[in-house]
């Protein structure tokens, strides 16, 4: 009889981006003349910058010929992309990182997907709530967080980031072997000072865990105390992976491009704690389950890293961030309490009222689509969380009518929270 991993009956039944999208094409269905302006998932709008587009049709015709066309690629990665990320995105900011250590991929979504097969089910693993539910929803797919009640599984730890602790988490009070940080966060925005994360690093040092350190929304970093990656803390090295992405610096979300950092001293244990590289069992899953990124998405990314390209990427992250501002300000003007978009695309708000209920009214009432807070956890049950990609005139129009119709909004909200049947 074929039987099912019954881990996935745990999950919600929607992934949050699809249950969002659900919602808002019934609405276009509702409302056909409507003119939606979608600021809920992080996906770029604005094309991609010129180097990598001259990088991908100077690449595209190498494949059209027989002297330089290529079929399968290194797993880890092209050695021309590896280099250039090792020097440019490590060394070259005091980070000790070779290009064997990095693993070329599709995408940070995935990589950090997998990357907790490696480990054992009875592992305890804590994430920051409000998270990026990627982190959890995978660990249940895998058995390994207990049964749900309230929205909460039973053997995850939950690292509470809310305004009392401005967002920043405490150390876990009992033992945990895997932590997932990501900063700037998504979803609330904020940052991480070296000096927090040293703490992380000397926690996984003394508890023998391991960090799987999201970075993909670095590149927003504008403050330069700030680390861009966990291997600028000393001993990092041994106790965290990092996570980066092409997608939200380049504008890659529809081309595809990140890599994962697996230091060789980075280790994890086996039976009577021998240690073991996780770079090699790294490399053994992705060399069986992976077949590397196309060689002309390779040249893209690497042509991100030429003097052209990162000063278009950097005109990209000032585009979107001057959208930040403009949204931050906007409901700083109506009396919210805002993180975020400074350092990072994403503003997070409290809205202190059920976040779906302020979804739908938002929608309703204008049009303009937010993520709902409690899609990250359940300390986001009244926060939203709103994202700086878009069009810059779209987004100016979205505010405007946020501004336009508060009043209403707030009317809808309480119409609704008295007629709801729970
Ligand atoms: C988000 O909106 O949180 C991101 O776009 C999701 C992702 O990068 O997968």
């Amino acid at each position: 009889m074929i039987t099912l991993n019954m881990g996935y009956k745990r999950l919600d039944p929607a992934y949050l981006f699809s249950n969002i999208a659900e919602r808002v094409n019934q609405y276009e269905h509702s409302h056909p003349k409507a003119k939606i302006i979608k600021l809920g998932i992080g996906d770029v709008t604005e094309p991609l910058p010129d180097a990598c587009i001259k990088a991908l049709h100077k690449s595209v015709d190498e494949m059209a010929s027989k002297k330089t066309f290529k079929g399968y690629g290194p797993e880890q990665g092209y050695p021309f992309l590896r280099d250039v990320i090792a020097e440019k995105d490590y060394q070259q900011r005091g980070a000790n990182i070779s290009s064997d250590e990095i693993f070329v991929s599709d995408g940070t979504k995935c990589d950090i997907a997998n990357f907790q097969e490696l480990f054992s089910n009875d592992i305890k693993i804590a994430v920051m709530d409000p998270v990026y539910p990627v982190y959890i929803d995978t660990n249940v797919m895998a058995g390994r967080t207990g049964v749900s009640y309230l929205g909460r599984f039973s053997s995850i730890t939950y690292l509470e980031c809310t305004p009392e602790n401005n967002y920043m988490p405490d150390l876990p009070t009992s033992p945990v072997d895997l932590i997932y940080l990501c900063y700037p966060n998504n979803p609330t925005g904020q940052i991480i000072t070296k000096k927090e994360l040293e703490k992380w690093v000397q926690y996984a040092h003394e508890n023998q865990a391991l960090i799987l350190y999201d970075a993909a929304y670095e590149s927003f970093i504008q403050d330069p105390e700030l680390p861009h990656s966990i291997y600028e803390i000393p001993d990092a090295r041994r106790v965290a992976v990092e996570f980066r992405s092409f997608s939200k610096s380049a504008g890659f979300t529809g081309l595809r491009c990140a890599y994962t950092v697996v230091p060789d001293n980075c280790r994890a244990y086996g039976v009577n704690e021998s240690s073991y590289t996780l770079r090699s069992f790294w490399n053994r899953r992705q060399t069986t389950k992976f077949n590397g990124v196309s060689y002309p998405v390779q040249c893209a990314a690497h042509a991100v890293y030429s003097d052209e390209g990162q000063s278009q990427v950097k005109s990209l992250i000032d585009y979107y961030l001057k959208n930040a501002a403009v949204i931050r300000e906007a409901f700083l003007s109506m009396g919210y309490q805002c993180t975020g978009g400074d350092n990072s695309p994403y503003i997070w708000i409290n809205v202190k009222t059920d976040s779906w209920t302020f979804f739908d009214s938002l929608l309703n009432k204008t049009g303009v689509v937010c993520t709902p807070g409690i899609g990250f956890g359940n300390c986001g049950k009244t926060f939203i969380r709103i994202s700086a990609f878009n069009d810059y005139h779209a987004v100016l129009e979205a505010v405007e009518r946020i501004k336009q119709s508060h009043d209403i909004i707030l009317e809808d909200i309480e119409y609704q929270s008295k007629n709801k049947t729970y």
